[in-house]
């Protein structure tokens, strides 16, 4: 008798983890980790499947003074995060700003899938001596697309900025957020403050097909 043989393809994500877990098991220091994963991000992004797919994704829809995100996979060794986060309707409201902030202690690769938007980067020009008060300066705002990928290292101050289409972007976190404070910076009066960050909503990155 023939054995019939099912060999189940690896989709984008599976190729996606295996290739992170690999890295991050020979690279210990994560400045060299999240450098060099970036190739594989955009393999992620690249791929027809993934883009497709991302089309029935649903809205991340803030609430409470708390973001959305996708949550498509949390690793139980090396603790990273792949994120979904979409923009539709919702978002493109009231400038299509999101707050300015940053990510902690977290290193974050946030990578374009689809639609445009831009990427304001700001810097801190206050010595940090006062709990509540920031002075932040724009320093750089970029219109970025598909394929494109920044890296976010721990406390760098961002925004995004909708440009008046859904854009769908995934985010790679060195760990879950939501379960600890974010900085919250806002420039007119110069306040800083802390926050919980985006609430995790598992979905399934190929599951609505
Ligand atoms: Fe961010």
């Amino acid at each position: 008798m023939e054995a019939i043989m099912e060999v189940k393809k690896q989709n984008a994500l599976e190729r996606f983890v295996e290739k992170t877990r690999a890295l991050f098991a020979r690279e210990s220091d994560p400045e060299k980790r999240w450098t060099q994963l970036a190739p594989a991000l955009a393999e992620l992004l690249a791929d027809p499947e993934v883009k497709a797919a991302s089309k029935h994704w649903p809205d991340c829809v803030p609430r409470d003074g708390r973001a959305e995100n996708l949550l498509f996979y949390e690793d139980p060794d090396f603790g990273f995060a792949v994120n979904g986060l979409t923009k539709g309707e919702a978002r493109q409201g009231n400038g299509g700003r999101a707050r300015i902030h940053d990510h902690a202690h977290i290193y974050t690769l946030y990578g374009v899938l689809d639609g445009h938007e831009r990427v304001e980067r700001y810097d801190r020009l206050d010595d940090r001596s006062k709990p509540d008060y920031a002075v932040i300066k724009k320093a750089s705002d970029v219109l970025v697309g598909p394929g494109e990928i920044d890296l976010v290292r721990p406390y760098e101050i961002h925004t995004e900025v909708t440009v008046g289409e859904r854009t769908v972007a995934i985010i790679i976190r060195s760990q879950k957020g939501g379960g600890f404070n974010q900085g919250r910076y806002n420039p007119e009066k110069n306040e800083y403050y802390e926050s919980l960050g985006p609430r995790q909503t598992p979905v399934e990155m190929f599951g609505n097909r």
